[in-house]
């Protein structure tokens, strides 16, 4: 038993897909959460900005005493894992438990990854892939514009968002299974599978890097109780409580607590 919190941080939005299902499956855990919605988006950032963002933010949530953390942005942990890997504090991506559950995807097909520009131009969810899943093809799409969209408040109804995952998955059509390797397109994966139909399965990188964080805890007896959870965020703190109370489906137990916007 370990009550000190996890630490999960993303971007913005998108690393509460991980939390929500950090919190489905271990309900007890005490949760910090950091939304760096000051410096956000990170799609757009330089490899060499993005590993030093990576440092700062993984200081910062390690400050408040965590006990492990989940680096919920495909961004970092495509262009910064050697960074996360080396942390002092067990740190988990969500790139490396993303491509895991791929790679149990049955079939012969096509397998696809759509992620931020960053993401994509690392090359890295396409080089993991192809190493975890010899023999398929492999597409990797970058969708620039959902990030933004998600974040102004837009979900799977709207139709600037249908209109963006058509443009984008067009060339996803069919293929067996698709890796959300943002953890903000959770938002709007309902809007994505509409367009890919049932046939092409979906596979998120966020709720897999929760799954294997929470796997962690259990093995090493480091699980916790209380349920409590705190917000951290580097933009305006009242828009962040209200859209993460939207995404989460009630209210967030604190208001978020605004932090400095760092440097890069
Ligand atoms: N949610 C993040 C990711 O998983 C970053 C999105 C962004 O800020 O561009 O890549």
């Amino acid at each position: 038993m370990d009550n000190r919190p996890v630490g999960i941080f993303d971007s913005g939005l998108g690393g509460l897909t991980a939390m929500k299902a950090l919190r489905e499956l271990l309900p007890g855990e005490n949760i910090i959460y950091f939304g760096d919605t000051g410096r956000l988006p990170y799609g757009e950032k330089s490899r060499e900005q993005l590993r030093r963002m990576a440092v700062q933010d993984l200081d910062l949530i390690a400050a408040c005493g965590v006990k492990a953390i989940i680096v919920a942005c495909g961004t970092l942990s495509s262009n910064a894992a050697e960074i996360l890997d080396a942390y002092p504090i067990p740190s988990f991506g969500v790139l490396k438990a993303g491509v895991a559950g791929m790679q149990k995807i049955p079939g012969t097909g096509v397998l696809g990854v759509i992620a931020t520009e960053a993401s994509i131009r690392s090359g890295a969810f396409e080089r993991a892939l192809r190493q975890a899943c010899p023999g398929r093809e492999i597409r990797a799409v970058a969708c620039p514009d959902f990030v933004p969209l998600i974040e102004s408040g837009r979900g799977s109804a709207d139709p600037l968002v249908r209109e963006a995952v058509a443009r984008y998955c067009e060339s996803l059509q069919g293929a067996d299974a698709v890796l959300l390797g943002c953890t903000h397109y959770g938002i709007i994966a309902d809007a994505i599978a509409d367009f890919l139909g049932e046939k092409t399965a979906l596979v998120s990188a966020a709720t897999c890097g929760a799954a294997v964080a929470a796997q962690y805890l259990i093995v090493n007896g480091l699980t916790g109780e209380g349920g409590g959870e705190r917000f951290l965020a580097s933009g305006d703190p009242a828009a962040f409580t209200r859209a993460a109370s939207t995404f989460l489906g009630r209210t967030a137990a604190h208001a978020a607590e605004a932090v400095p916007v760092m440097e890069i």
